[in-house]
């Protein structure tokens, strides 16, 4: 075995299922283990990488940031955390940003948000709906978002006065939603809930029912957001207006980095509200202006689109092929199969032939790569995962 997983397993808290492999560095869209071998990284750290491994770009910007300063603290202006809060605000439909570090980070200053402006109604304006099978992170307040027991179990009480909603059913959140509702949180895609598209019926209900009982809408879109479904956040395509979005995962294109925004309606937070010691440091949001740069002025976003079509194209062809895929979600590069068999065995015989790919619950298998991926990446893939489900 080797040494780094040996002492992993003695000095690392088990947390994680990890696979024995020792990741050693990237190179666009590939990872080399420490034994040199080679894998087509299909899942980008969980949806993370959105510019590959040592982008040219990335990787001068936080090597030259190095050498200025890595943190100051909130208490002072840095032109790194003005011009990525700018960048998103002129990207966007919204007005301001607070930085933090995670997603799970982005969806309680949401949550707190959500109550101060609830509050500002009524004392009792406190409710906030969330869907089942949703995932907004593993912190108090984010678990208790996140609708799925699992998760949930082993640590109540969670913060209360949250209720969940069936998605993708309208009146289930009409039975749930009422003048004492502050916010209605939910992702466009559910995620970890296994690549579940939103409606667009749905969004929109939901936005309506927000609207007449002065509910905020929060979309959560740490995962599908930052281009990761062709447009910058996947409500744009949904004919939706939120107040609020949480994003994390690819913003920093792989350093730890969260935000939220908010219209100036939902802008209630004020100095000893909320606050975060790294939020937004100089470091983060350097790497921030480089990835949204790449996304909205340099022409990624239509790379995603194509290759994400390309990508759909040949999942579904997948499944005209195997017995064992039995549907095709999601869209842009966010999509996944689903399979009559275990998602984890799978994953492991792609690692055995030098494909990595994650799983979103038991039985699908996620496609999240770097956003920079080609045709030709895609089809290396299929190659791999065509072999791997003809042995199974
Ligand atoms: C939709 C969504 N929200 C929140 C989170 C939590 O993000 P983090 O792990 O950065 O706290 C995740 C993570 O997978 C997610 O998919």
């Amino acid at each position: 075995m080797s040494k780094v997983i040996e002492n992993g397993e003695q000095y690392v808290m088990r947390t994680y299922g990890r696979f024995p492999v020792v990741l050693d560095h990237g190179d666009g869209v590939y990872l080399y283990d420490e034994n040199g071998k080679k894998y087509l990284d299909m899942y980008a750290g969980i949806a993370v990488n959105a510019l590959g491994y040592n982008h040219p770009k990335l990787t001068e910007t936080l090597q030259e940031q190095v050498k200025k300063m890595l943190h100051v603290s909130n208490y002072y202006y840095t032109k790194e955390l003005v011009e990525a809060a700018k960048l998103i605000v002129e990207n966007s439909i919204f007005d301001k940003v607070f930085f933090c570090n995670s997603g799970a980070e982005a969806n309680e200053a949401a949550l707190k948000l959500a109550k101060k402006y609830g509050k500002s109604k009524s004392e009792n304006k406190t409710q906030i709906i969330a869907m089942k099978k949703s995932f907004h992170g593993r912190t108090h307040g984010a678990l208790a978002l996140t609708g799925q027991e699992k998760y949930q179990k082993s640590f109540m009480p969670l913060v209360p006065n949250i209720q969940y909603a069936e998605y993708n059913n309208l009146e289930s959140v009409k039975a749930l939603i009422n003048e004492n509702t502050c916010a209605v949180i939910l992702e466009v895609i559910q995620g970890e809930g296994g690549i579940i598209p939103g409606t667009k019926e749905f969004l929109q209900g939901v936005e309506k029912l927000c609207k007449e009982n002065d509910a905020l809408l929060m979309i959560d879109e740490v995962q599908t957001g930052i281009g990761r479904t062709g447009t910058l956040f996947a409500f744009e395509q949904m004919g939706i207006k939120p107040d609020v979005v949480s994003m994390a995962k690819g913003l920093g294109g792989g350093v730890p980095i969260g935000a939220m925004a908010c219209s100036e309606k939902a802008n209630v937070l004020v100095p000893g509200d909320h606050a975060s010691t790294f939020g937004g440091n100089p470091l983060v949001t350097a790497a921030a202006e480089v990835v949204l740069t790449e996304l909205t002025q340099n022409g990624l976003l239509d790379q995603v689109k194509e290759v994400g079509a390309y990508l759909r194209e040949q999942l579904l062809a997948l499944k005209e092929t195997f017995d064992c895929v039995v549907d095709v979600r999601g869209y842009g590069l966010m999509q996944g199969i689903e399979l009559t068999i275990p998602a984890l065995d799978v994953e492991k015989k792609c690692i055995e032939k030098g494909l990595l790919l994650v799983g979103a619950g038991e039985k699908v298998v996620r496609f999240v790569p770097p956003l920079i991926i080609t045709k030709e990446h895609v089809d290396e893939a299929m190659s791999i995962l065509k072999e791997v489900l003809a042995e199974s």
